[in-house]
């Protein structure tokens, strides 16, 4: 049998897919990775594959394992205890073969972090708010989802994948939530949907007032934590432990992979709640389990945490430190309350150029963060330093950035 071809106009899908890709030249915003490696033990120094003399000695300036939780001892002793232990990997979903002890210790452990009667892991952050958000919706008919403008892309999805109705208010504009609660009908189920830290502008949400909105209007809450777990709070429980508000939260989300420097994402709630996205969201249910491996190094990471607050002070006074010396230099910083320290820059290009600059002359990596990450026109350089950055490091990174500021005729601060 032969096949024929179909006549008539055809589509030319390389055509489509390079266009998509010149797009993205043309605007200034492709994204080219950095090749690294990090050396163990010695965060945040790493080495560099681009270019091909063999790997250069850089230090990394834009990681979001906070703490360099990645590195500790404790951490890494766990993970090869469990590798010996156990092996590589879970070997299945949490339903069929994947529910290791590792598994179910780190759940009640992260229960107890923010005092919640469960908790619930996830592959990562990401998946936690796309699986829970999406979930939510689809159990409570009707249900409206109140989001802040700022939201994380992965809560925005999970959103859009609920199919329910959405209202975005202002970022951190609690008068203008208040007017969407207001407008709403009072007997339909309402979810406020906020993060704790947003990641980018480095400003926090005032939890308090959100809940007692949430609480005359009838809502539940569900908080992003992701940048402040491990940060924030006597035992790293994040701004909502901080500010003793975790028990007005409905549900709080969280990441392993920033600040407790491994892998992985969760959720913590009560017992019925955590239950019904166990039981019916299919990025939980779907996918194989984290490895037991990137587990036991979690557990460490977090018991370690819970009782010591060196690392935290330490990441603290660096980032208040890196501050006042990019202000004294002159340099465009925006004004954080948090651990965050950016550098505005306002356009893709030149964010790009100033990263090139300091990588291939200065061994400095920091990535240039542009749209959709950020809104087109607030392009910056997002600088986390750790409590293993020094004094010496932040030295040579401010001097380094005002030669380029210089170099390149930027704008300085006003
Ligand atoms: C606010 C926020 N939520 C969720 C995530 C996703 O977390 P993960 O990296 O663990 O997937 C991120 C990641 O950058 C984030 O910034």
């Amino acid at each position: 049998m032969t096949i024929e071809a179909a006549t008539g106009p055809r589509v030319d899908y390389s055509r489509v897919f390079s266009q998509a890709i010149d797009r993205l030249h043309a605007e200034g915003r492709y994204r080219v990775f950095i090749d690294i490696l990090r050396n163990k033990g010695a965060f945040p120094n790493a080495r560099c594959f681009a270019g091909h003399n063999g790997p250069k000695p850089i230090t990394v300036w834009c990681s979001n394992d906070y703490l360099a939780m990645g590195q500790h001892p404790k951490v890494i002793a766990a993970m090869e205890e469990a590798l010996h232990d156990v092996g590589a990997g879970s070997g299945g979903t949490r339903n069929i073969g994947g529910n290791t002890h590792y598994h179910v210790d780190l759940e009640a452990e992260l229960a107890d972090l923010h005092g919640k009667d469960a908790a619930l892991l996830f592959t990562s952050g990401y998946v936690s708010n796309e699986a829970t958000l999406a979930t939510l919706a689809k159990v409570l008919p009707g249900c409206v989802i109140f989001s802040d403008e700022l939201n994380h892309a992965s809560m925005i999805a999970g959103i859009r994948n609920s199919g329910c109705e959405k209202r975005v208010w202002r970022h951190n504009d609690l008068a203008h939530l208040e007017e969407l609660l207001a407008a709403e009908d009072p007997a339909v189920p309402k979810l406020i949907a906020f993060e704790s830290v947003y990641s980018m502008d480095g400003d926090v949400a005032s939890i308090a007032a959100i809940c007692d909105l949430a609480d005359q209007y009838n809502a539940l809450t569900y908080c992003d934590e992701v940048h402040a777990v491990g940060m924030y709070g006597p035992r790293g429980g994040g701004i909502s432990e901080r500010d003793e508000v975790a028990d007005r939260i409905t549900i709080l989300e969280g990441t392993l992979g920033k600040a407790f420097g491994v892998m992985g994402g969760y959720i913590a709630a009560d017992r019925t709640i955590v239950d019904v996205i166990r039981s019916y969201a299919p990025g939980f249910i779907f996918t194989t389990s984290l490895s037991p491996v990137l587990v036991a190094g979690v557990l460490a990471s977090v018991r370690h945490l819970k009782a010591s607050s060196v690392e935290r002070d330490g990441q603290q006074v660096a980032a208040a430190r890196l501050k006042s010396m990019f202000t004294e230099a002159g340099l465009p910083v925006m004004d954080t309350v948090t651990h965050i320290v950016p550098l505005m820059v306002g356009d893709p290009v030149k964010a790009k150029k100033i990263s090139d600059i300091l990588l291939a002359e200065y061994g400095v990596y920091v990535q240039p963060i542009n749209y959709p990450t950020v809104p087109r026109g607030t392009e910056r350089l997002r600088f986390t330093p750790g409590p293993a950055h020094d004094e010496a490091m932040m030295r040579e990174l401010t001097d380094a950035l005002a030669e380029i500021w210089s170099r390149l005729e930027l704008k300085k601060a006003a």
